[in-house]
């Protein structure tokens, strides 16, 4: 398992290019099994978890290759319609496949993804959805058994989840009628979708808007499409500029979701500066204490939350960090503590004494966003850190290394093949 030794201290500048979305790469690669068809996605992210689902789109039949960032799937033979229990387990995304394989075949099996990192995350409302459009459900070890042919429906989630949304939009695209969704989703990465799927020949209203009208179509055909660009790399990126930069600009990004941390980062002193798709962070002096509450989009983003609070165990005073999405997402508090970090917490809400000054201490990776925020803080901690199973950062970063390194961060990533 490799790991990072970080070196703090160095003084981040320069421009670092923001690759395509992992959350928005995923659901497309799904949606390629709705329909028989040679797909091409560009911009897709050389990533762990897009390994992974090339690896469960391949379990159905189909021919996946990455080159550059260009994904070719091919999805005419497929003819398992499965999920298995060793991929879904890896990366819960995997149970996207719900969705199309149900509508494709009218019949799936996908296995319950089990736990997490960061407490429970159920599937209840993936099921309830593909319910309401006409799906029998059952679980038999382990699995989720779906079948049926599926009819429009009208469905509001309860409460709002990316994922759920995602599913039942792929679902109801080849319904039979309309499907109204309310409490939709609204994040980028879910109009991307949409639009994606609507380019494929599907009929879908409101997307980006609480209410998802879905009018289901008999057929689809299979087209290209490019990856909107990952946020919250992009937010990690500003906020380490904003930490330990002089001035660091993200390019290749869209400014136009970004606009919760952009607003947090101003009220935190830093200066912020959009061009295009570029955005640049400078620091003209010490680091105000802002609070923050994770909320769906367009509010702050919980994948931003642990990126945060490293940001202000450097402000001027103490801050506090709510988690209103993932009530027990705060892995990365044992491990910024180990580091010297003053944080304490109780139920959702962590408060964090500041200004303290970091020091460099062996530390552990536990999921994506916990280590991209354990990257952070050693840049700022005194001393080298060593940064251990940093397979969780290969999961959603591309080459995040190489883009510190770029911008002045001493950091280097050791094999460790044990
Ligand atoms: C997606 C993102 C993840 C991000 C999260 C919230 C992907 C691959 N992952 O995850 O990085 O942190 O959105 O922005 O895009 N819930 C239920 N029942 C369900 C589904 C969700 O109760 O069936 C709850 C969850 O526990 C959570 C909330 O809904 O409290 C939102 O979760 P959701 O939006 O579904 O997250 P994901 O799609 O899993």
């Amino acid at each position: 398992m490799d790991k990072f030794i970080i070196e703090g201290g160095h003084e981040l500048s320069g421009t670092v290019q923001i690759s395509g979305a992992k959350n928005a790469a995923l659901p497309l690669m799904a949606a390629t099994l709705l329909w028989p068809g040679n797909y091409k996605l560009r911009r897709v992210p050389a990533l762990r978890d897009t390994a992974t689902f090339a690896k469960v789109l391949e379990t159905t039949g189909a021919v996946v290759s990455l080159q550059s960032d260009v994904m070719r799937i091919d999805t005419r033979n497929c003819d398992n319609a499965e999920a298995p229990y060793e991929l879904v387990k890896q990366m819960r995304a995997s149970f996207y496949v719900l969705g199309p394989l149900l509508a494709r075949f009218g019949r799936c099996k996908v296995s319950m993804p089990g736990g997490c990192n960061w407490g429970p995350r159920p599937i209840d409302l993936h099921l309830r959805v593909m319910e309401a459009l006409g799906a029998r459900i059952e679980l038999e070890s382990g699995y989720i058994i779906a079948t049926g042919s599926l009819k429009g429906a009208d469905y509001t989630f309860p409460i709002s989840s990316v994922g759920a949304t995602g599913n039942g939009l792929m679902a109801a695209v080849l319904a039979q009628g309309v499907t109204v969704l309310g409490n939709a989703a609204i994040e980028p990465e879910i109009v991307g979708l949409g639009d994606f799927l609507n380019s494929l020949g599907a009929r879908i209203a409101g997307l980006g808007t609480r209410t998802l009208t879905i009018t289901g179509v008999d057929e689809l055909q299979a087209a290209d499409v490019t990856v909107i660009p990952d946020r919250i790399e992009a937010g990690t990126f500003l906020i380490a500029g904003a930490m330990a930069g002089r001035e660091v600009t993200i390019s290749g990004a869209d400014p136009s979701h970004l606009g919760s941390v952009i607003d947090h980062l101003r009220q935190a002193g830093v200066t912020v500066d959009i061009a295009d798709s570029a955005v640049t962070v400078s620091r003209p002096g010490a680091i105000a204490p802002v609070d923050i509450t994770t909320a769906p989009y367009p509010g702050y983003p919980t994948d931003l939350q642990a990126q945060w609070m490293a940001l202000m165990t450097q402000a001027a005073g103490p801050s506090s960090v709510h988690e209103e999405v993932y009530h027990d997402r705060f892995a990365h508090v044992p491990e910024l503590t180990r580091l010297g970090a003053r944080i304490s917490l109780k139920g959702n809400v962590a408060r964090i004494s500041a200004p303290t000054a970091l020091i460099a201490a062996p530390v552990m990776s536990t999921d994506i966003r916990a280590s991209a925020a354990i990257v952070l803080a050693a840049l700022v901690a005194e001393g080298s850190t060593e940064i251990s199973r940093v397979y969780h950062i290969d999961r959603g970063y591309e080459a995040i290394e190489q883009k510190i390194a770029q911008l002045g961060g001493a950091i280097t990533r050791v094999s460790d093949p044990a």
